[in-house]
This record gives C-alpha cells, structure tokens and sequence, in this order.
C-alpha cells in the first residue's frame, strides 16, 4: 500500500511532508517522492529505495525551506519496477499538474492509448503517469480543475487515493477517492492529507475521513468536500483521534497481525480486480505465451507451502493437471530431478520473494531448462525477477512475521490460475467456471461480514484452550494443507505445541498421544469427506480427546466445542476456514502474552539456508 501526504500551511511544507512519509514508512515501499510549485512552477523531486535518499536529494534543494504547500508518496510497487522513474509524484506533459496515487487504475493502457494518440509521452510504466495526464487532458476543455477531476475520475476505473497540485495554485491541495483510504487533518491554519492518520496526527487529531466519490479542495485556512459525480457540497463530520501514533499505525488494531487478518476481504478483492472477464474466465496475460504444463511442480516454504498444498486440488479438480508439491528446502538437494522441460512447469511461491531455498529451488528449475512462475508479493524481489513469469498477488505489505493475508493473496492467485489452466485446457464444465468466478467475487463481502463473528469466537476459545501443551491439528483433502497452517500459526505465535496431520492418519500411530491434555483442531466441512473425518472424531473421543469442530454446517456430533463458520463453494470454504486459525492462534499467544508481531526466533524473510 503506498503512503500519500500533502500539507498547506503556514510551515515550511517539504519538512511537515517528509515527516509525515516517515510516520508511513511502517506500510512498505521501495521508493518515494516529493512535489512542490515554487515561481510558477511544479517541482518533484523523487528516489529509489529508503526516505534517506530522498533526504539527500531535497537537501540540496534551495527552495525546500520556502514553500508552504507539498505532496509526498511512498510507493509499494503494483505497476513497474521500484526505480525513480516509477516514483511518485508525476507530472503531466504540460508541467501543469503533479499527482500522488495510491490503487490501481484498471483501464489505464486504454486510457494511455487514447492519450499516445493525442500526442502524449509517457517515462513510467505506471497507471499514475497516466491518470495525472488524463486529467491535465480535461482540464484544457474545463473551467477549473475541479470540473476536469470530476471528468477524468469518471472516465478512471479502479481503485485511487489521489492528492495532486496545479502549477496556477500552487496553495491549494485537491484529493479524491475510491476505494482505497484518505484522510483530511485539520489544522489551525494548516491542513493535511494522508493515506493514514499517523503521517499528520503530531500535527492535528481533528480529521475527517473521505469517503469514496468525494473529491476535497484545501488551502491553509478553508477546505470544502464535493460529490464527484455532480460536485454537489458534502457536509462532513470532523472527528477528534484519540489515538497514540504507534496504534495510529495499526489502525486502532492492537497488533499489525490482527490489523492484517482483517485487510483479508480487501485483498481477495485486489487480487481479482482486473482478473475475471464478465464471470467467462480469468485474465492472466502474463501467462498467454506459456504452453499449459503437463505436471506443474509447486515449491515453496512455510506458510506459502501450505498455499501451495491447498491449491494442488483445485489444479487437479479444476485444470486436471496434476501436481507435485515441494518443500523448497527439500527439492533443492534432491539427488536427481526428473523434470522435463517440454511437459513440466515449476510454480514457486513467496510473499517477500527473497526466500533463500525457494529462490534456490527457482534456480535450479532454471538450470534444468524448465518454465518457472513465481506468485510473490514484493515487487521487484529476487524471485519476481529471475522467474520466467511472476505473478504479483497485490497484498500491500505484510508487516507481521506471522503471514496472514499473504496466504489469502496466493490461495486468490492460485485459485484464478486454476481456472485458466481449466479454461484454456477447455476442461471445465460448462457453467462451472462461471459459479467459481461468482463464489470468488462474492467472497470479499462475506468474509468482511464474518470476520467479527470469528474474532469473538477465537477469544473466547483461546481462553479455554490456551493452557494446553501440545494440539492436533486435522484435516482431509484440502483442509490438511489448512490444518498444517493452524498447527504452524499456533506453534510460531504462542509457542505451544502443535501437529498438523491428515485426519486419516491418526490411526497409523499419532492417536496414541491422545489424551485429556491434548485437545484437537478438527476441520470438518460439509463435504464428501465429512463421513470419514467424523469417524475420526470419534476415534478421539473415545481417547477421552478434547475437540473443537471447525465446520460449515449443523455437524451431528457432540463435541467439547463447535465452532459454525459460513461455507463456501467447494475447496474455496478454505476462504472462511483460513481466517478462524489465524484469529484463533493470535487470541491465544496475544492471551499469553507473546510478542505476537515478532516472536521470538522468528524473521518476516528467511533469506538464510
Ligand atoms: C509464516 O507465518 C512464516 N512467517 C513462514 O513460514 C513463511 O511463510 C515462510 O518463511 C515463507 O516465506 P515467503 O512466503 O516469504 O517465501
């Protein structure tokens, strides 16, 4: 997610906005910026990599401690690699305007088409070059620049948090927003937007939050808010924070991680925009020049394995293709590999995308002449940029170590993989593609619905179960790869612990562990599988086994606790299951007083062997 600020008052503004990128610097980014208007002109001064270099740079500016208005940006690359070209703010090609953006366009190269023909150039792979020209377009047939914002937003689809200068009133901030989150401080003679309160809130607590299809005019002492479809005047509720700048920056959660687990709905949404076309199939052009692999290997580490492994089933259900799922460290040393470029495809997964065995595992399939894809969500990472193809799955940041919504990310990625593998191998049944597409479109609303529900569950079961030594985790089919994500969610945040097994097994040796002191996780779905997991439920209570069932329906078994979630269509159920193992394990470590963001022998990326 990246950070936008913009300041105009009676300070030196470069400061207040620099300022204000750091307090965001908490979000991620790769690269950042600054703009200005100083004698009749725009200026923006921009770099790669860390708030330090953009110090140095605007240090030898001389106009930096004279103007009073500026725009700032972090940026999280989605478009185009994380290089100063890239960097916000843009200009327009008349010099006339510069903008910050947060969000994706969706029809930014058509409207960058339409632009090129019109005699536009373009130094930045981004959608934001394209949006701060397309308004500079407008502005030329209207009266102002609100009336030409109100045009170009209207022709702009997609996600933005937008804040933008123009060179004739270089004092007069303008915002708007759609779907991705902006803030208005207010000052005493002073105003501010951010992306989030933190970058002004040692300034101001007195905000007022922009909702989407506003657009805000502001200079030092005055700001009015308008509808952006008829600039009709919005009165807005100005609120006072009382929040400290560290809860600032997790949103009011206590932990980033519970602050992540609950941007899941916002991400599934992120990862299908652009990617489903009118519910007949899924968009992947990335993947249009790539033959459709005869068996795909998956290789992956940790929580991004267990994304791996749950997927595997849809590849074979919806794709037929059949897979084979790697533990990086594993496949790396393996004494022979039995790939063959013509037929086999390696599919690697990482949230950072600097994982050391996954990255080693890529390049081995490399050697060996295979295709490699890699699913990542740090642009610009090392995997993004030695695979043959790379996937981006659109998370924002993950600043907890524990990974949440990362894992939702990759199950949206590779759920739309596997229905273009199905689509363009012609093996999916007809209208079946169209009711997976609508059950992964309609996830976001639902889980956003449900996620409270679960929190107030998991609490008050990890209440009941935190003193316990050791747990089971179960699983069939695809909730095992779900059940090795609880038991790895419970182990690495609260300590305690945990064994994700294939409910099956249990009788192969593990139930001989079963005792009053070691309860069990049971994920236990309305599904053709259900028979047999509930046979092994009862082989544990027999063993005087505690046991929560996790399940999507009126299950007819008695348990110590049943825990009902919402259900979904077929392996996409995982979307609800996911979610309760994450709430679940946090409340417990949170409960025992764990570092629940940074526990402890952990790191976010494991770039060591
Ligand atoms: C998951 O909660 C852990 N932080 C860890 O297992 C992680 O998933 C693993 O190290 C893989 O990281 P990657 O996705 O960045 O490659």
């Amino acid at each position: 997610m990246c950070g936008i600020v913009g300041y105009t008052g009676h300070r030196p503004a470069i400061p207040v906005a620099f300022e204000g990128l750091e307090h965001l610097e908490y979000r991620g980014y790769d690269s950042a910026g600054i703009g200005y208007g100083f004698q009749n002109k725009l200026e923006v001064v921009r770099s790669a990599g860390k708030l330090k270099n953009l110090s140095e740079k605007i240090s030898h500016s001389t106009t930096a401690l004279t103007v009073t208005c500026a725009i700032g940006h972090t940026r999280w690359a989605t478009h185009g690699v994380p290089e100063e070209r890239n960097a916000h703010p843009h200009i327009s090609n008349d010099k006339s305007l510069i903008l910050v953006h947060n969000g994706i366009i969706e029809n930014y190269l058509e409207i960058k088409e339409n632009l090129v023909r019109k005699g536009y150039t373009f130094h930045s792979d981004t959608d934001t070059e394209v949006l701060v020209n397309l308004i500079a377009e407008e502005r030329k047939n209207q009266p102002d620049l609100l009336h030409a914002l109100r045009i170009a937003l209207q022709k702009a689809h997609g996600a933005y948090a937008i804040c933008l200068l123009e060179r004739e009133n270089p004092e007069i901030l303008y915002a708007a927003r759609m779907a991705a989150p902006l803030i208005f401080g207010i000052g005493i003679g002073e105003n501010f937007v951010a992306s989030d309160i933190p970058a002004f809130l040692s300034y101001t607590r007195n905000v007022v939050f922009l909702e989407d299809g506003e657009i805000l005019v502001a200079d030092a002492n005055s700001y009015s808010v308008y509808r952006s479809d008829d600039l009709a005047c919005v009165q807005k509720q100005e609120q006072c924070i009382q929040w400290s700048m560290q809860a600032a920056q997790k949103g009011g959660f206590r932990h980033f991680m519970l602050k992540e687990i609950f941007e899941q709905p916002q991400v599934i949404k992120d990862g299908l925009t652009g990617r489903i076309r009118e519910w007949q199939g899924v968009v992947l052009p990335e993947l249009d020049n790539l033959t459709i692999p005869r068996r795909l290997h998956i290789v992956a580490c940790g929580t991004s394995y267990h994304a791996g492994l749950w997927s595997s089933h849809l590849f074979e259900s919806w794709a037929r293709i059949p897979v084979q799922i790697e533990i990086a460290s594993e496949f790396r040393y393996k004494e022979r590999f039995l790939l063959d470029p013509a037929e086999d495809l390696v599919l690697v997964i990482s949230q950072s995308g600097e994982t050391a065995d996954t990255l080693a595992a890529l390049r081995i399939a490399r050697e060996q002449g295979v295709t490699t894809v890699g699913i990542c969500n740090v642009v610009g990472s090392s995997i993004a940029r030695e695979a043959d193809v790379v996937l981006y799955t659109q998370a924002g940041p993950e600043i907890s170590v524990a990974s949440t919504k990362a894992m939702t990310s990759q199950m949206t990625m590779l759920a739309c993989l596997a229905i273009y593998y199905g689509e363009r191998k012609q093996v999916l049944e007809e209208g079946r593609e169209e009711k997976i597409l609508r059950a992964l479109a309609d996830l976001p609303k639902r889980l956003e619905e449900a996620l409270p529900v679960m929190h107030t569950e998991a609490k008050r079961l990890s209440r009941k179960y935190a003193q316990a030594k050791s747990f089971f985790y179960l699983g069939r089919g695809h909730c095992f790869a779900l059940a090795l994500e609880g038991a790895l969610k419970l182990k690495e945040l609260s300590y305690i612990h945990a064994e994700g097994y294939a409910a099956g097994e249990m009788k192969h040796g593990p139930i001989a562990l079963i005792d009053p002191n070691f309860p069990s996780f049971v994920i236990a779905l309305n599904d053709r599988l259900y028979p047999k997991v509930k046979s092994n439920i009862v082989e544990i209570q027999a063993r005087q086994g505690h046991i929560i069932v996790l399940t999507d329906f009126n299950v007819d078994i008695k348990v110590d606790d049943i825990w009902q979630i919402p259900s979904g269509m077929g392996a996409l159920g995982a979307f609800f299951v996911l979610p309760c193992l994450q709430f679940f394990s946090y409340e417990v470590a949170d409960y025992l007083g764990k570092d629940v963001d940074q526990p402890r022998n952990l790191a976010k990326s494991v770039t060591v062997e």
